[in-house]
């Protein structure tokens, strides 16, 4: 029996990056799958490659920030599949690096429409849907959700409105049946990691590598193994959690100090008189 066998699935930027991973897994896994995306988006293409695979797929192409379009898209599943069992908040956008002096107001505003108000479009719209299979949703978090992440407060600030708004849902919806989950990667092998294809300098690529326990990128399908537990039945225990699928960079920041700037390494003089400061207990006595 295939992990999401007989389920029908919603995937919101679900044909690029971590979105394309979590569509071919969950379509792998027998789940009937609508891969939403905007009309940019190679959705057709992700949708061709499942039927190839003898998969289940059809696209919706819109901006999901818009109440009607989340909605039109929760319909199209219906009509198509008859019921929706599981919708994934995945579609976010990452479009500057800056100190916040610097940080344009529009950048703030495109990522609280695309991060969070899809999230929320989507989720009001999927609810009554996802009450009658007693289904579940799984949002696209952050390790900068949890953290914060240096010339980027406003993503991190974007990513942890996710992860309450869903905890929020999590509590609320438990009694209608339905599960609610977060998903908080940290830095992934898509466009959003790389100086060339996003905004993400050199030096914070290369800080946040060495920031990472394993050293490397995360690949998408990692984390869409995460996803597909977190969306499956072998999950029905599990709501309101916070799933960090991250290389270890939520419990260990690396060699950061090295960048640190000299106004903080050189320490303040004391005037306390301090006679025992290296005195401690630091052995066994
Ligand atoms: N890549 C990482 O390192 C990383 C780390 C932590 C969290 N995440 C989260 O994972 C998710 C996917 O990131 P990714 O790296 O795969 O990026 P990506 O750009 O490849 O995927 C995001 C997709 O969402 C779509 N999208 C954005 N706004 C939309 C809207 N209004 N309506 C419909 N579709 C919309 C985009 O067009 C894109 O296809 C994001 O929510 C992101 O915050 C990524």
């Amino acid at each position: 029996m295939k992990r999401l066998q007989n389920k029908v699935a919603i995937v919101t930027g679900g044909a690029t990056g971590i979105g394309e991973a979590i569509s071919k897994k969950f379509a792998r896994e027998g789940a009937s799958i609508v891969v939403a995306g905007l009309p940019d988006d190679p959705v057709n293409d992700v949708v061709a490659e499942i039927k190839e695979l003898g998969g289940i797929a059809i696209g919706y192409s819109g901006d999901l920030s818009s109440f009607e379009t989340a909605k039109g898209c929760v319909t199209v599943a219906v009509e198509q599949f008859g019921k929706l069992d599981v919708l994934i908040n995945n579609a976010g956008v990452f479009v500057e690096t800056n100190f916040l002096t610097e940080y344009s107001e529009e950048a703030f505003e495109y990522m609280f429409k695309n991060n969070n108000k899809t999230t929320f479009m989507m989720s009001k719209a999927a609810l009554p849907e996802l009450q009658k299979t007693k289904g579940n949703i799984v949002t696209a978090g952050s390790e900068a959700g949890i953290l914060g992440i240096p010339q980027n407060a406003a993503y991190g600030g974007t990513k942890a409105f996710n992860t309450a708004f869903t905890k929020g849902l999590a509590a609320e919806q438990a009694t209608k049946g339905v599960r609610c989950n977060v998903v908080a990667p940290g830095p992934i092998d898509t466009a959003w990691t790389y100086d060339e294809t996003g905004p993400m300098v050199k030096k914070m690529e290369k800080l946040n590598l060495q920031a990472t326990l394993m050293g490397r990128r995360g690949t998408a399908e990692e984390v869409a193994n995460v996803y597909l537990f977190l969306a499956s039945d072998e999950a029905t225990y599990v709501t309101g959690a916070v799933y960090t699928v991250d290389g270890g960079i939520t419990i260990a920041k690396g060699p950061t100090g090295k960048e640190a700037d000299s106004l903080f390494k050189d320490q303040p003089e004391s005037n306390l008189g301090l006679e025992h400061t290296h005195e401690g207990h630091t052995s066994i006595r």
